[in-house]
């Protein structure tokens, strides 16, 4: 990492500690809209973002500062197709709002993971999970970029708000896909931006919004997933957050199994080359052909 990223990275944690400090003095909410002059979290409500964006049925079912922490710009656990026994990962759970929530979504068969790097949201994240009494969720230590979970281990892993801030975006989409079973699905909630913002765009744009590292185009985060071996991947924007900027539902999977990558390989070296398809298959080859991903744009 060089010393900008964990410089940047620095940022995020800095502002994130201040923002869990302040829950307990109500002055937070939203992943974005927030500014930190000093290390001190000067945080104001933006539309768009919280726990507006949750149900009044899941609201009352959570602790009142689980509420009040939340600072995401969707609902992943209404999007994400949790099923009894699952096994969720939450990146950057924050608070652990989408955690508890998710938490009685698998039952006690289930086990829900809340992955943050900054400390005063785990030690927040702990107590909100105490006070509700959920005894299937864990809150871990680490980063979204080198998650520290064993691979194929995870069903379902959502997130809300938080990959926007990251400083190597392919490096958390490989190791989502690891971190999958096989059929595993991702669900979460992003600040993307719209196709034609250049880079300086979307970092001038997302820096408004306090997504420091600055947010992907629509296309970028299609590209990056399939780079990354997901399919089946939607993404749709649900609400504008500024200007060009959009909070949107992304879906993904994790294929069953590598043979649909090889056997698109074999027909896209046969298309090319008129052989077998005996030929030896690169990794270029491994990649989802273009017209395949854009069909699903
Ligand atoms: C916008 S808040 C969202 C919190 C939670 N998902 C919610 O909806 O309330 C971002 C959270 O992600 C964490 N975070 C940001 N970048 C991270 C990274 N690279 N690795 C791990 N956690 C990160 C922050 O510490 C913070 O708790």
């Amino acid at each position: 990492m060089t010393e900008h990223t964990e410089a940047l990275r620095d940022q995020v944690r800095q502002r994130y500690a201040a923002a869990a400090t302040a829950i307990h003095t109500a002055t937070t909410t939203s992943c974005c809209g927030a500014n930190v002059s000093g290390g001190i979290a000067d945080i104001e409500i933006s539309e768009g973002f919280g726990s507006q964006l949750y149900g009044p049925t899941e609201r009352h079912r959570l602790p009142a500062d689980a509420i009040t922490a939340s600072l995401g710009c969707g609902n992943p656990v209404a999007i994400a197709d949790l099923h009894e026994g699952d096994r969720v990962l939450d990146l950057g759970s924050g608070g652990g709002i989408d955690v508890l929530l998710s938490a009685q979504r698998i039952g006690p068969a289930g086990k829900a993971y809340g992955l943050d790097m900054t400390d005063e949201m785990l030690a927040l994240a702990r107590a909100n999970a105490t006070q509700a009494g959920a005894t299937n969720v864990e809150f871990v230590k680490g980063t979204i970029e080198a998650i520290p979970l064993p691979d194929d281990s995870i069903n379902v892993i959502i997130s809300n708000c938080v990959i926007n801030l990251s400083t190597d975006k392919p490096a958390v989409f490989a190791e989502a896909f690891r971190v999958l079973a096989p059929n595993g699905r991702l669900g979460i909630a992003d600040v993307l931006a719209e196709n034609h913002l250049t880079p300086q765009q979307c970092a001038e744009h997302g820096s408004y919004l306090g997504c420091i590292a600055g947010a992907l185009t629509i296309a970028e985060y299609h590209d990056g997933l399939t780079t990354a071996g997901f399919i089946d991947i939607t993404i749709t924007p649900t609400h504008q957050v500024a200007d060009g900027m959009h909070s949107a539902i992304v879906r993904a999977t994790k294929p069953a199994s590598t043979i649909h990558l090889i056997q698109e390989a074999r027909r896209q070296l046969v298309s090319e080359s008129g052989s077998s398809g005996s030929d030896k298959i690169t990794s270029r080859h491994l990649k989802p052909s273009p017209d395949a991903t854009q069909a699903k744009r």
